[in-house]
């Protein structure tokens, strides 16, 4: 097993996942012998309930359509419905009156908040600070086994450096060390001690493998990539979720190397039963198992049966492959009896840890969903949550924060006024009427002398420009202004890719047009993603990412503009300049032709060096970047020994001083440079992070303990392990602007 070595010398040793006790394993078995072959494959197949879409919340309806199917054990369980009744209805079936009375599984896309709508992951990620995302996934179990959920299909932790890939918002971004740090403290939010707990949920990781790698950004396509890359960047977060104990995993949509995961060996056998030893659940992405067929690696539903059961996929998510083919394929000798049964003892083991044996009705529990619903201690974990996300990329002369007595505020821009807009796109349960505006929030935070001027300004993405005109003449009247632009929920999340990835619509021409009134002006972004925001970065005296911030969005960012709150979100993905830089990313090789001049340089209009004829190669905001009401200084880089062997450690330290005027908080950076390997190696590596609060005046030493585990990769012969040699400790506030020391590793 691994470790990671954190900032604060902390080990963090993952716990491994729960294995069954004697006595569940009897009980699982003793059933397992009475089953029938229809009863087995009924435990295989997993069904939407009836819903509807209604905008960006799924109304669920409570139906009897199912009442049979679960009266004659055919399925296992249904997703995306909810409510303490209509949850205890079904499960009273099912122990009632089907023969062998299993209990079903509640399962639901709880990804970021359930009725309190925490911030989208991307922008949690942008805190870094895993105890308020360890809080934040427990508010959401809070909430979601309350009304009959035990199960969410979460955390998604996987890795993109594209930001065009519209699901880029649902994961942790581009980084391994820290996706894998925020994968850990997600499953520890959703299943904290015990599945068992009601006020647990089990954790499903996703989506296993390497989804946030697709062919130029857009969903759904192909992901090719060496072993070494799936190993190094890919594959560390999902890890890191299992050996916290993720009670389940979802194979992904993407052919992965030729093989679509749900019929990848190599993936779902090799590594993750084999190397990792899982041995729970594994359930497809919906209807994964059916796509097998337009994949081209099915011929029809028995193939596609027969290849997802022989790569051991437990549950297909509604396909009804498992449903129709299972039957036949087993009287047939193809597929063995004990392939269905590990796949059903997976299924009952779980359903035993959820404590669904023991009271199926424990997570349907009206008290609770009148009273553990939206209470103060959840809304105001979201609000510390989205306050935390905010990353401020830009503040000229110190714009920011703006007093809460300015005479007049115009609030300008599509989303200023869109509260259903602030629960993103993967919010099914959150209700728009619970969402605070930016406007509102602002409306909130200011003296009841300030006059708050709103005005649209234009649409979110089509090229009608006539409320330019209101929105210029609000402007005129005010003495600053907040314009908030972005995505909308719809332009970003599953099937949501952009080829182009600026403000949409005439969004930067409104800016233009508000620029020109030459008032103070802060642009606030909303966003599921990184944008190229060139022409706001040279032009624009103060910006906030503040990314889509769920219920409390506007209080949130609220607090930002008036200094209520001093951000202290850093990227944790790097914001290209434009489209043609992407994939870009902080931990890249060196190459042998690297070009750090200036690329507009007219004696370097030919010269045979890595880099492009109409942009720098740099990134326009890189990994780790964000900035502060205050100042933070780095000094004092120490390190205990120039020289290491393998079994010692190496220690540095360094201060951090808050050398301006107010309190914030700094996160700091540690990254790793192995300078010679037997396989090239990145130029800086994430290795360890510290978030710290310092008074002005303040400092604080902060550590990191350097083992021969944190320096190790994967060598030229694909073994795990490290190589002597120099290597650079590297330490600051972003992963382009550190201290560096060398040591040597004999
Ligand atoms: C979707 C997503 C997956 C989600 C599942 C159930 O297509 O890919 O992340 O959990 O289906 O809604």
């Amino acid at each position: 097993m691994r470790k990671f070595i954190i900032a604060v010398s902390t080990l963090v040793f993952a716990c491994t996942g729960s294995g069954p006790s004697n006595e569940k394993s009897t009980k699982v078995e003793d059933l397992l012998s009475k089953m029938t072959l229809e009863e087995k494959v009924g435990q295989l197949n997993f069904l939407i309930g009836d819903g509807f879409n209604t905008g960006p919340t799924l109304m669920t309806r409570e139906s009897n359509n199912f009442d049979v199917l679960v009266k004659e054990g055919k399925i296992t369980g249904l997703f995306n419905v909810y409510g303490a009744k209509y949850t205890a209805r079904l499960q009273k079936i099912a122990v009632e009156q089907s023969r062998l009375k299993i209990p079903l599984l509640f399962g639901a896309d709880v990804i970021h908040g359930f009725k309190t709508v925490a911030p989208i992951p991307l922008a949690e990620a942008a805190s870094w600070d895993l105890a308020e995302i360890e809080r934040s996934a427990q508010v959401a179990a809070e909430e979601s086994s309350a009304v009959g959920i035990n199960w969410t299909f979460a955390p998604m932790v996987d890795v993109c450096r594209d930001p065009r890939w519209g699901r880029v918002l649902e994961g942790a971004g581009e980084d391994p060390f820290l996706a894998s740090r925020i994968a850990e403290a997600r499953v520890r939010g959703f299943q904290g001690k015990s599945l068992a707990d009601a006020r647990t949920i089990a954790a499903c990781v996703k989506h296993f493998a390497a989804y946030g790698a697709p062919l130029a950004g857009r969903d759904y396509t192909e992901v090719d990539m060496s072993e070494r890359q799936l190993r190094e960047v890919y594959l560390p977060p999902y890890e890191a979720a299992i050996k916290q104990g993720a009670a389940t995993v979802m194979n992904a949509f993407n052919d992965f190397n030729g093989i679509p995961a749900t019929a990848n060996k190599f993936l779902l056998q090799q590594v993750l039963r084999k190397e990792w030893k899982f041995n729970g659940v594994v359930v497809s992405d919906w209807q994964s198992i059916g796509e097998l067929i337009p994949h081209g690696i099915a011929a029809d539903s028995a193939q596609a049966a027969q290849l997802a059961m022989d790569a051991s996929v437990d549950v297909d998510m509604m396909a009804n492959v498992y449903a129709s083919q299972l039957i036949r394929l087993i009287q047939a000798g193809s597929i063995k009896q004990s392939q269905l049964d590990d796949a059903v003892r997976r299924v009952l083991q779980l359903k035993f840890d959820l404590g669904l044996f023991d009271d199926p009705y424990r997570y349907s529990n009206e008290e609770r969903e009148k009273k553990e619903m939206r209470t103060d201690a959840q809304v105001n974990s979201a609000l510390s949550m989205a306050k935390k996300s905010i990353v401020l990329l830009k503040n000229e002369n110190e714009l920011l924060p703006f007093s809460k007595d300015e005479s007049t505020l115009a609030v300008i821009g599509p989303l200023a006024n869109a509260p259903a807009e602030m629960n993103g796109s993967w919010s099914f349960f959150g209700e728009p009427q619970h969402a605070v505006s930016i406007l509102d929030g602002i409306r909130k935070k200011v003296s009841p002398k300030t006059s708050v001027l709103f005005a649209e300004g234009c649409n979110l993405y089509d090229d009608a420009t006539d409320k330019f005109a209101q929105a210029k003449a609000i402007a005129q009247r005010a003495s600053k202004l907040i314009v908030v632009l972005g995505e909308s929920a719809v332009m970003n999340g599953e099937g949501a890719s952009r080829s182009s990835i600026g403000l949409p619509g005439v969004q930067l021409d409104l800016l233009k047009a508000l620029a020109e009134t030459k008032k103070p002006l802060v642009v606030v972004l909303v966003s599921g993603r990184p944008l190229t925001l060139e022409w706001v970065d040279q032009h624009m005296p103060a910006i906030l990412e503040t990314w889509t911030l769920g219920s409390e969005a506007g209080n949130a960012v609220a607090e930002v503009l008036f200094g209520d709150y001093n951000p202290s979100g850093k990227l944790p993905i790097t914001f290209p300049r434009n489209e043609g830089q992407i994939p870009i990313y902080y931990s890249h090789k060196h190459g042998g032709r690297p070009y750090e001049g200036d690329y507009q340089d007219p004696l370097n209009v030919r010269i045979y060096k890595s880099k492009y004829r109409d942009v720098r190669n740099e990134p326009l905001y890189p990994f780790g970047y964000g900035l502060s009401y205050t100042k933070f200084e780095y000094s004092n880089l120490i390190i205990d020994k120039e020289k290491m062997s393998t079994d010692e450690s190496v220690e540095v330290s360094v201060t951090v001083k808050n050398v301006g005027k107010v309190a914030g908080e700094e996160v700091v950076q540690w990254y790793i440079r192995d300078w010679v390997g037997s396989v090239t190696r990145p130029v800086k590596e994430l290795k360890g992070f510290e978030k710290i609060l310092l008074q002005p005046g303040e400092s604080k030493t902060v550590k990191l303990n350097i083992t021969s585990e944190v320096l190790s990769f994967y060598r030229a012969d694909m073994s795990w392990g490290v190589e002597p040699g120099k290597f650079s400790v590297m330490v600051g506030t972003n992963s382009a602007n550190v201290l560096a020391k060398d040591f040597v590793l004999n």
